[in-house]
């Protein structure tokens, strides 16, 4: 990969999900690139083609026109450099804590004491090293999606892809597990993709903020952040409410609403 081609590039990318006349657009000719080490938060009314972005570039979904590129390669499926974190947790009911984070590792053939080195090392990251032992039914919601996250650093991808991954739970759980994958990201030096319906959970968390419009969703307006950096230096982890920040969270309201008020 030279220095000039992104982590991530779309050009051109549209999804029509519908046949011939019965037209279904999800996403209309998005142009988007994502460096190596941003913090992406995409925001957008419901419905309006997040998922949809997220399954092209995680290799799901294949554009109907346009491409979708990987360090500079055509994304044609699924891949463990590109790990995805959805709302639900999609963990092995049947396997404990431990055996879910190194089940990755153990599918790519890695010996096992470097697989139980891994799984010690993420599981430590997301505080729940004493539980590798339970089983993930044990568990409460924040904990499952902590093993969640575990689970894909321990492939060690380039990219984690989360899809709205604290849409259900509490805020108080909410809040701390923000400033978990806040550090996390910065700790291991990933780039992040996340979906999220919060504006302020995407203020405090990204380098970048795209706003998308309603269907079929294109790429309204994008902001260039530095909240989160803030938010690494304070004690609390939280950040400082500015001015500036007051004006970005209603300017994204306003545009999400004004488009969703458009007759
Ligand atoms: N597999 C699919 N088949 C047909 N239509 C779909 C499919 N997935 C999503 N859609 C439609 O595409 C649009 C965008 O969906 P989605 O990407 O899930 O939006 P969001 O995540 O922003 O809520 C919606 O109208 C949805 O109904
Ligand atoms: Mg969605």
């Amino acid at each position: 990969m030279t220095k000039e081609t992104p982590l991530i590039a779309l050009n051109h990318v549209s999804m029509d999900y519908g046949e011939g006349s019965e037209s279904a657009l999800a996403l209309k000719d998005i142009d988007l690139t994502i460096e190596k080490n941003e913090f992406l938060c995409i925001l957008g009314p419901s419905g309006c083609g997040k998922s949809t972005l997220l399954k092209i570039i995680a290799g799901y979904q294949k554009p109907t026109t346009g491409e979708a590129t990987f360090q500079g390669k055509t994304i044609t499926a699924p891949d463990w450099h590109r790990g995805v974190v959805f709302q639900s947790p999609t963990l092995y009911p049947w396997l404990s804590v431990k055996d879910n984070v190194g089940f990755g590792p153990r599918v790519r053939g890695i010996k096992k004491a470097k697989i139980n080195q891994i799984t010690d090392q993420f599981l430590d990251q997301i505080g729940l090293l004493k539980d590798k032992d339970k089983a993930v039914f044990d568990l409460s919601g924040g904990m499952r999606q902590r093993v969640a996250l575990a689970r894909v650093l321990a492939n060690e991808p380039e990219m984690i892809l989360m899809d709205e991954p604290l849409g259900a739970l509490d805020a108080l759980t909410r809040l701390n597990m923000q400033t978990l994958i806040r550090n996390l990201w910065h700790k291991n030096k990933n780039t992040v993709m996340m979906i999220t319906h919060d504006v302020e959970e995407a203020l405090s968390l990204g380098t970048r903020v795209i706003v998308m419009s309603k269907q079929p969703g294109t790429i309204i307006k994008s902001f260039d952040l530095n909240y989160t950096y803030q938010a690494l230096e304070t004690d609390n982890h939280r950040v400082k409410v500015d001015e500036q920040y007051l004006e970005i969270k209603n300017d994204i309201l306003d545009l999400i609403n004004a488009d969703l008020n458009e007759v």
